[in-house]
């Protein structure tokens, strides 16, 4: 299975495409927010400093996230492919993503761009709950509910919203999106690597294209 990027506005549904690719394709799903949500989980200086940056809507610094990246995908697991989702997300991140891979000697794979309308993508932001031990994502104003009420159907603990889902906060995460993220596709095309899909779907048909893109 070739390596994919998913890139996307915030809120265009990567964590939850990336989990239907990961229970087709089996393999790993690697979330930066959720590693660095991990972080801030443990309450230590630094998952500090990450948080109050998460919180404001603004980017965590690319060593951090590059450190945290590179052991990832170093593990076994990800031998056979994996799911890259909010990595990379800025210029300087992709080109040193393009240097870790020379270095273990793989292939970038493919980038599916998750395009959306703003407003649909913002939406989605009012309903969302997730579970801080697994990362499944779920919408309460949806078909994308839990089975039982404010809990996680696998994990059967209590869900939780995130900090970063507030109007303000969404409005400096999509124009850094905008001003950071979204350059990375013109960068992409130019390797000749990139497939766009249209998230503004449901969940099944976006997954749908995706899969068409990638074969069975
Ligand atoms: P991250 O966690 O990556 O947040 P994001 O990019 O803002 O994206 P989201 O997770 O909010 O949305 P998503 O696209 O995954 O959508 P989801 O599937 O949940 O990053 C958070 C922060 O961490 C960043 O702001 C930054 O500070 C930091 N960070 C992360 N990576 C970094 C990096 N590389 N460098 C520096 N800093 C970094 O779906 C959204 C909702 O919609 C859900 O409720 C879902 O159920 C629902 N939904 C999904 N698909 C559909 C559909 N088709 N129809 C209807 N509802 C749907
Ligand atoms: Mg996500």
């Amino acid at each position: 299975m070739k390596n994919v990027i998913l890139i996307a506005a915030p809120a265009a549904g990567k964590g939850t495409e990336a989990t239907k690719l990961k229970e087709q394709y089996n393999i790993p799903h690697i979330s930066t927010g959720d590693l660095l949500r991990a972080a801030v989980a443990k309450g230590d200086e630094r998952g500090n400093m990450i948080n109050e940056l998460i919180t404001s809507g603004k980017f965590v610094s690319d060593d951090v996230v590059l450190e945290l990246l590179k052991e990832k995908i170093l593990e076994p697991a990800c031998a056979n492919g994996y799911i890259l989702d909010g990595f990379p997300r800025n210029l300087s991140q992709a080109e040193a993503y393009d240097k870790i891979l020379e270095e273990i000697n793989r292939d970038i794979g493919v980038v599916i761009v998750l395009d959306i309308d703003k407003e649909i993508a913002k939406s989605r932001i009012s309903g969302r709950y997730s579970c801080s031990k697994c990362g499944k994502v779920y919408n309460i104003n949806t078909d994308l509910k839990p089975k039982n009420e404010g809990l996680c159907d696998d994990c059967n603990i209590n869900l939780t919203r995130r900090a970063d889902d507030n109007p303000d906060t969404y409005e400096e995460r999509y124009n850094t999106y905008l001003e950071k993220t979204e350059p990375l596709i013109s960068y992409y095309n130019e390797k000749g690597i990139v497939y766009h899909v249209n998230a503004g779907l449901s969940s099944d048909e976006t997954h749908k294209q995706v899969v068409e893109i990638l074969g069975e």
